[in-house]
């Protein structure tokens, strides 16, 4: 307990002070302690206002091999597909009339997409909806890239870490992956002045408390905007496919703890998270999340963005999407609301 209270008074702990708080996980009067304070810092900062991201999923392929994710290049039953430019704004125009005013570019890193190609479409979107923040989330690029996607319009980042230990992070990625370039990647993004976003998978394989202790302190220190945290689900194709899922009490527990201790901090309650439980998400939103991303992406191509096995959302239209999400998040009292939703310092 006493580490619990000492984040609520200090919104930081040492690493051994996190280790020790995310071994009481499963006591569900700490679970309790922090969801409320973490609600009530949300309200605090954010009132009872939910943001959607507008998620279009542009590109499944991939010249990474991340062990744990069904788009990796050596999958060879993945049935790859690109949108078109003309797909991508057509995405974005569906997503406006629904009242989006994020939309996030998701991807495999393609090589297709290069610089130019990427440039032209966030100055497109930037051009045809000057009030709309736009997102990418394409994996490491150069600092010069980042450079050019700022200039050209984009306003946010979002590359998860997938781990702050080393040793952790070989088990996940292939030798050519290197923790050190991505958490360069962040710093220069950070720099560029992009909103950023970094996160991780709960219980992805050889996750431990120490790890996640590892991944806490890498957090307070990056101080990012946004964090996306989310159960690691397997999927069928990969060499972790018969590993069990990441806990989702877990989850919830760590999006309390990242809410206390980063205040301001944009909190999705993910996808993943709503697959691993049919609630997950309004549990997130009662854990502090105060984010949700509902899929704009094409439906003929959703099932093809197979990161992990029995993927929600993969059957509705937007519309259907948007509005299943509004109903969820006002059965547990919040609101979704038609706003850039920036992050507040
Ligand atoms: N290529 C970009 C990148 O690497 O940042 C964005 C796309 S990547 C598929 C988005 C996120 O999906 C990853 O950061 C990872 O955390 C998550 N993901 C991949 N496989 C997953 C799995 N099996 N279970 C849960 N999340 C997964
Ligand atoms: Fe590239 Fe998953 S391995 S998106």
């Amino acid at each position: 307990m006493n580490a619990a209270q000492k984040l609520i008074r200090e919104h930081n702990l040492t690493w051994e002070e996190f280790a020790e708080l995310i071994k009481m996980a499963d006591d569900p009067q700490v679970d309790a302690l922090l969801a409320e304070e973490a609600v009530r810092i949300r309200k605090e900062v954010y009132g009872t206002d939910v943001y959607t991201r507008g998620l279009i999923e542009f590109t499944n392929y991939c010249k990474n091999d991340c062990y744990y994710c069904g788009i990796r290049r050596s999958n060879p039953n993945a049935k790859r597909y690109r949108l078109t430019e003309e797909e991508i704004l057509a995405c974005c125009e569906n997503g406006y009339e629904l009242g989006f005013r994020t939309f996030v570019l998701q991807g495999g890193e393609d090589p297709y997409f290069n610089d130019d190609r990427m440039v032209d479409i966030v100055r497109k979107i930037r051009a045809g909806y000057p009030d709309c923040a736009i997102t990418l989330s394409i994996g490491e690029k150069s600092y010069e890239s980042y450079k050019r996607f700022r200039e050209a319009g984009a306003d946010r980042y979002l590359l998860r870490h997938e781990t702050a230990n080393d040793v952790h992070y070989r088990k996940l990625h292939p030798e050519e992956m290197r923790l050190e370039a991505r958490k360069q990647c962040l710093y220069d993004l950070k720099t560029l002045g992009y909103q950023v976003g970094a996160g991780f998978m709960v219980g992805s394989p050889e996750q431990t408390a120490e790890t996640l202790a590892d991944d806490l302190v890498f957090l307070k220190e990056l101080d990012p905007q946004m964090v996306g945290i989310g159960p690691f689900i397997p999927h069928h194709d990969t060499m972790f496919a018969k590993e069990p899922s990441g806990s989702v009490p877990l989850t919830l527990f760590l999006l309390s703890v990242i809410r206390i201790m980063l205040p301001h901090v944009l909190l999705p309650a993910t996808t993943a998270l709503g697959t691993a439980d049919p609630l997950g998400r309004e549990k997130g939103l009662q854990h502090g999340a105060n984010v949700v991303m509902p899929n704009l992406s094409p439906v003929k191509n959703r099932k093809q963005y197979d990161l992990y096995d029995n993927k929600i959302c993969t059957g509705e239209e937007a519309a259907e999407c948007r509005g299943c999400l509004g109903r969820r998040v006002e059965s547990v009292g919040f609101t979704l609301v038609s706003d850039r939703g920036d992050f507040r310092s």
